[in-house]
């Protein structure tokens, strides 16, 4: 254990904060923030997105870095023994594990939609995805469709299987293996090295792309509408009567979760391995900020924008239409295309950029499960590293061999990656504020912090996050659970995806209960018995 300790500790205050920038930026910046406020109201979609923002993503965050660190100190690393505190017992170790299983669960999918990225980055420096630039926009596309679902399957079930079409299974091989590895070596030799190049890396390639974008003018004389101004336009243009539609707000809320990773179990992970005295107010606040630079900044400024100059109005809202992966893997090929000679390099550098934002993010989704295993099955390194990675392959292969269509990968990120969400959220900020306290968590969230968190945060935890979230929770429950039944009723391939939730979620439960003999046996204080010192 002693030699262990090293690895599991921040080596600077501000790797911690790249690390927790890089688990939130991620596809979700890129690709799910312009197609959600495309498709509410564009730059009306700002107001609820922030009202999202300042009373619930940023107060929950603040909530969580300091349960993580609090439980840190406990010699706690992952949701569950940390929930347990919080929750004051056994029922909120067994939620908590929600706080592993969202992560987990998000990953069998997210890096295989990170396979992509390395694929189409690798085939935009060798040559491009197959689509003729000289062809016309129809002929483009129905390139661009092929490429896309020969890489992801979406055809038919099995397709990544066949001999002939080994490739995404060699690529997502390829990028297991990195966050697998990087896992591995630890906190600071592992996770927080590689995010501090990474994302200034990002950064760049980000802004050598936008710079691209922002500077095509008007590049076909015939459509003179079709110009960067009016490209910002479409995505910015406020439509203010979808402020009066509820959807709207759900969609807020729910992209300011999935972008910010607050309410999922990752930052308690993180900020588990902080020191007592290490700041968490401005370091969460910062990663936040980092965050929406990314996201308004670089994704609410470059997918929509690129498509609009050289598709028009009709063509993107169409994109629009076929969803998050349909704009930035159907679409985005197409734009790429038609930059001249610089395409391909642009297609390369964008799609490296959305690769390095993925694993950063991705990264953050294998550590709390490793943490898990490590903690409640007392597991050393390389066997809970086997494990966790086993399990992971397992739900990854169900991804890619149940491809068609994408309605497996869909059902996960349904229940896992939007419903349950909302439900960990409100554990979390209802633990904090109603149980453990709230002047004790002021108390314990200012311990070496370097601002204060103004006093009507604390106000907002407590009586303003947990009701906005449970309005929005119902809501979004009466809006999709019809037909969700009803998918679920028809597909075979999204009662598969629940039964891989139902066997994830089981072994979760059975770990909570090893752990929780383990962590009683060792004489820890996992119901915090003791007051705040
Ligand atoms: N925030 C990431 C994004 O915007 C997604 C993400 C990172 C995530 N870690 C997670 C989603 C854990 C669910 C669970 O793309």
């Amino acid at each position: 254990m002693a030699g262990e300790k090293k690895l599991d500790e921040w080596g600077t205050r501000f790797g911690v904060i790249l690390a927790v920038a890089g688990s939130a930026v991620g596809l979700g910046n890129f690709l799910r923030f312009p197609g959600q406020a495309a498709q509410n109201g564009g730059g009306a979609f700002i107001s609820p997105y922030f009202c999202a923002l300042i009373f619930l993503g940023i107060p929950i965050g603040w909530a969580e870095w300091t349960m993580g660190r609090y439980g840190g100190r406990k010699g706690f690393r992952s949701a569950p023994a940390i929930m347990g505190i919080f929750g004051r017992g056994s029922a909120a170790r067994y939620v908590g594990s929600i706080g592993v299983l969202i992560p987990v669960a998000v990953s069998f999918y997210y890096t295989f939609v990170e396979t992509w990225c390395l694929g189409y980055c690798w085939h935009f420096l060798t040559g491009g995805i197959g689509v003729n630039p000289q062809a016309a926009i129809a002929e483009q596309t129905g390139a661009s469709r092929a490429f896309f679902a020969e890489s992801t399957g979406f055809g038919a079930d099995g397709a990544l299987f066949r001999l002939h079409n080994l490739e995404t299974l060699l690529f997502f091989m390829i990028v297991f293996s990195i966050n697998i590895s990087l896992v591995y070596r630890g906190i600071s030799k592992g996770i927080e090295k590689f995010c501090s190049w990474a994302m200034p890396s990002m950064a760049v390639c980000a802004l050598i792309v936008l710079i691209r974008v922002l500077t095509l003018g008007t590049p076909d004389p015939a459509h003179p509408d079709q110009n960067v101004v009016n490209g910002l336009g479409y995505m910015w243009n406020p439509n203010f009567s979808a402020l009066g539609n509820f959807r709207t707000w759900l969609a807020a809320a729910g992209q300011v979760f999935f972008t910010l990773s607050v309410g999922f179990g990752v930052i308690i992970n993180y900020a588990s391995y902080l020191r007592k005295k290490d700041d968490i107010a401005l370091s969460g606040l910062t990663a936040s900020a980092t965050n929406e630079v990314f996201e308004v900044g670089f994704g609410g400024m470059i997918t929509l924008t690129a498509a609009f100059i050289f598709l028009g109005v009709t063509g993107t809202t169409e994109a629009v239409s076929t969803g998050n992966f349909g704009l930035g893997f159907q679409t985005l090929p197409v734009v790429f295309a038609h930059m001249g000679s610089l395409g391909n390099l642009v297609g390369a550098v964008w799609f490296f950029m959305l690769f390095l934002a993925a694993i950063t993010s991705s990264l953050s989704m294998y550590q709390p499960a490793l943490a898990f295993s490590q903690e409640a099955l007392g597991l050393s390194r390389k066997p809970a590293t086997a494990a966790m990675a086993g399990l992971c392959i397992v739900g990854s292969f169900g991804v890619m061999w149940f491809s068609k269509g994408g309605v497996f990968l869909d059902t996960i990120d349904f229940w896992v990656g939007s419903f349950l969400i909302f439900v960990m959220a409100a554990l979390q900020i209802i633990f904090f504020s109603w149980i453990f306290g709230i002047e004790r968590g002021r108390k314990e969230a200012h311990n070496g912090a370097l601002i204060r968190i103004p006093d009507v945060m604390w106000f907002v935890m407590r009586y303003v996050a947990p009701p906005y979230l449970i309005v929005v929770f119902i809501g979004f429950c009466v809006q999709n659970m019809k037909s969700s039944a009803q998918l679920i009723a028809a597909s075979t391939a999204a009662k598969l995806a629940l039964g891989l939730i139902a066997l994830t979620t089981a072994a979760l439960l059975a770990g909570v209960r090893i752990g929780e003999k383990r962590w009683r046996a060792a004489g820890l204080d996992i119901d915090d018995k003791i007051p705040l010192d």
